[in-house]
């Protein structure tokens, strides 16, 4: 597996990759890996087929934090995160700094001079979108620039970050990236906790409390599948606040009910709408969300 670290490097390896017909399956992440990122890389490996390339990059994307949010103290692991992407079967590791992606730094932020953003204006309101404002301006911004420098034909994201991935989506449409846009299921523990890299925030009992965003999900699914007719969006959503409260550090940020393709809120629900969750478990904002 190689190691490119300047976007210059990346491109103009991707550019003959593409020159000789070489298939591209591309995996972004931000690093310190699980089990979620490697079924997406395997993904990716399936994918790209056995005469194809797999690119993983790893870049912590400042943009994409508010300002009191956990960048600082975003995990990292790069030893182990490398060990995993050879095992995985990536062929290249793609680490750019931010530096090289946004120009020069300037405290901490991407340089002044850096002003071009690519913005989807539509699903990426609401949820995420309100509790983080600005925060997928960063996500389709790095994106739309690692697709330029990696060119992939195929890139993996995850089920977890549901509102991501259709935002995504819309932005390929949209933009007419010529790249197909795949999305795996989410990984989970043993005990339904998706997996993810800030669940190493947890610690102590927060660990076990964080189980109530699984189990909403589960109770929500089971209610709607006992009924037959539409279910009032209210009651149940009040149902789950209750349920994920109960425990003494979860505080929910949103519990929302939609349509599965607009994300549009929906006030009755119906088995083929979708559930996401977003709840503070102690200090940690962890996110959910699944078909009902
Ligand atoms: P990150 O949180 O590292 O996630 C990278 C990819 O892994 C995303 O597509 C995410 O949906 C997927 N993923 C995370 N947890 C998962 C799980 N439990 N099961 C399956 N897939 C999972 O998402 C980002 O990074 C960034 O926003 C990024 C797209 C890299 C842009 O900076």
């Amino acid at each position: 597996m190689r190691i490119v670290t300047s976007p210059r490097a990346m491109q103009r390896l991707a550019r003959q990759w593409q020159r000789q017909g070489v298939r591209i399956a591309f995996v972004p992440t931000m690093g310190y890996l699980h089990q979620g990122h490697v079924s997406l890389v395997e993904r990716a490996r399936r994918a790209a087929g056995s005469r194809g390339k797999v690119v993983v990059s790893i870049f912590v994307n400042p943009t994409q934090f508010g300002p009191h949010e956990d960048l600082a103290r975003y995990p990292r692991d790069l030893p182990r995160d490398r060990q995993m992407c050879r095992q995985a079967g990536a062929d290249v590791l793609f680490l750019p700094t931010c530096d090289s992606l946004y120009g020069r730094k300037d405290a901490g932020k991407p340089a002044n001079e850096f002003s071009t953003w690519v913005v989807e204006e539509r699903l990426s309101r609401g949820m995420e979108g309100d509790s983080r404002p600005s925060h997928f301006r960063g996500v389709t911004t790095v994106v739309a620039m690692l697709f330029h420098l990696v060119l992939p034909d195929v890139a993996v994201f995850g089920a977890k970050d549901y509102q991501q991935a259709a935002v995504i989506r819309r932005m390929v449409r949209d933009l007419h990236f010529p790249v197909k846009i795949t999305v795996a299921p989410t990984r989970r523990e043993s005990d339904g906790l998706a997996m993810s890299s800030r669940n190493k925030y947890l610690t102590g009992t927060l660990r076990r409390q964080a189980r109530a965003l699984s189990q909403a999900l589960k109770e929500a699914r089971a209610a709607v599948r006992r009924s037959k007719r539409p279910l009032p969006v209210e009651p149940l959503r009040r149902q789950l606040h209750r349920l994920i409260e109960q425990q003494p550090d979860a505080r929910v940020d949103y519990i929302s009910f939609f349509a599965r393709t607009t994300l549009a809120p929906v006030r009755w629900v119906r088995h083929q709408d979708h559930l996401a969750l977003a709840v503070r478990v102690g200090k940690t904002r962890l996110i959910d969300n699944a078909p009902l």
